[in-house]
């Protein structure tokens, strides 16, 4: 199958869907990743028969050779969108073509074959509509998605599998940190780094996930909520957090977000964040921040807000900072002005209620 062939999934009901009670009632504060729709999407892909065997069916568990190369050698990619309620009834999706193309990206540098732009929006769109019924539409709520891939060929051999498994799944969210908009706090990791030049920093693999497990721990017991990470060579330039890019905004109004170097995610929030803030007028920039630097325009007030962004968190507040030699605010106590006006456009926009002059949002139904 190339890019832009259709992909037929063949649609399996689940036989004893969540009753519309019991649905209400998970719905009622879903958190994230914790409540789960009824149904699922898998997709399997074997060399010399390319993609095949499209499903539509009951969410359960995948049955798994010990021997699957994934558990051995973690070749493991995923992504994350979230589908919205709109005012009209219908359903949208923000950007999905740029998951389906960093999906891609993401399964070139682990060596896995690539899903057709087509197949995964297809996917998507057949996983909406089946479990439609599941989409918040409380303030705030959105149906977060999760397709993922992996190696399921039974080899131990290290080498890129020969079978792979795409699956997506469903899971509705409330807001990802508890307590609302409120301004979170950062530990500065200067022992452990993220990613390494010519490593995996810029793909969506689980294993960078499970490298930031350690440092976010660290960043727990010094009383933080999250880490944020500087350059693997020189411990010097600011990166991002485990799950979010990180953005600053100056008293001039200036907006900057750490450039692409190849270790950063690319994350299709910050993509849109510097085009909403460019579009209101900021002055917009790409560029190195180090941390010294950081330090110094937050003790000199030129510094006025930092927030982070990504798809599960939108737009986050950052109010602390701390690494081993102090503390210090990062911004105000209250979130500010610049962050929570552009928390707001992003909002409006993928809730449909804003105008879309770039096409960003993509309806399902
Ligand atoms: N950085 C990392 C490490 C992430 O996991 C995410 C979340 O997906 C982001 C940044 C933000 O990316 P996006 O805005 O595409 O969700
Ligand atoms: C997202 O924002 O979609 C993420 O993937 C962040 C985290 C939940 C891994």
């Amino acid at each position: 199958m190339s890019d832009g062939d259709i992909l037929a999934f063949d649609v399996h009901p689940h036989a004893h869907p969540t009753s519309p009670a019991e649905r209400a009632a998970r719905l009622v504060n879903p958190g994230f990743g914790k409540v789960f729709t009824d149904h699922m999407v898998t997709l399997r892909y074997a060399d010399g028969k390319g993609w095949h065997d499209g499903r539509v069916e009951a969410r359960a568990p995948i049955p798994m050779d010990p021997a699957s190369a994934v558990l051995h050698y973690a070749q493991e990619i995923f992504e994350g969108l979230k589908a919205y309620a709109l005012p009209d009834g219908g359903v949208s999706l923000f950007r999905p073509e740029a998951n389906a193309r960093r999906f891609q990206r993401s399964a070139d540098r682990l060596a896995m074959p690539r899903l057709p732009e087509q197949a995964f929006l297809d996917s998507i769109a057949a996983l909406v509509e089946i479990d439609r019924e599941w989409i918040p539409t409380a303030e705030g709520g959105s149906l977060y998605l999760r397709p993922f891939m992996f190696a399921s060929e039974v080899f131990l051999g290290v080498r890129p599998a020969q079978e792979y498994l795409y699956v997506l799944i469903a899971s509705p969210a409330g807001a990802y940190f508890s307590g609302g908009v409120k301004p979170v706090t950062l530990w500065v990791s200067e022992d452990y780094a993220r990613a390494a030049p010519g490593g995996t920093g810029a793909a969506k693999c689980g294993g960078n996930y499970a490298a930031s497990l350690a440092p976010q721990a660290a960043a727990i017991a010094q009383g933080c909520d999250q880490v944020v990470f500087l350059d693997a060579v020189e411990h010097r330039y600011v990166e991002e957090l485990g799950g979010m890019n990180v953005f600053f905004v100056y008293d001039d109004g200036t907006v900057v977000t750490p450039a692409l170097t190849g270790t950063i995610l690319e994350g299709i929030t910050r993509e849109s964040i510097l085009t909403l803030a460019r579009r209101a007028g900021h002055e917009v920039r790409e560029r190195q921040v180090s941390f010294d630097e950081w330090r110094a325009d937050a003790a000199s007030g030129r510094l006025r807000e930092v927030f982070a962004c990504g798809t599960a968190a939108v737009v986050t507040p950052i109010g602390a900072v701390k690494w081993a030699g102090g503390e210090f605010r990062a911004g105000g106590a209250e979130p500010g002005p610049v962050t929570m006006a552009l928390r707001q456009s992003l909002l409006d926009l993928q809730r449909g209620v804003a105008p879309d002059p770039d096409g960003w949002v993509y309806r399902v139904r």
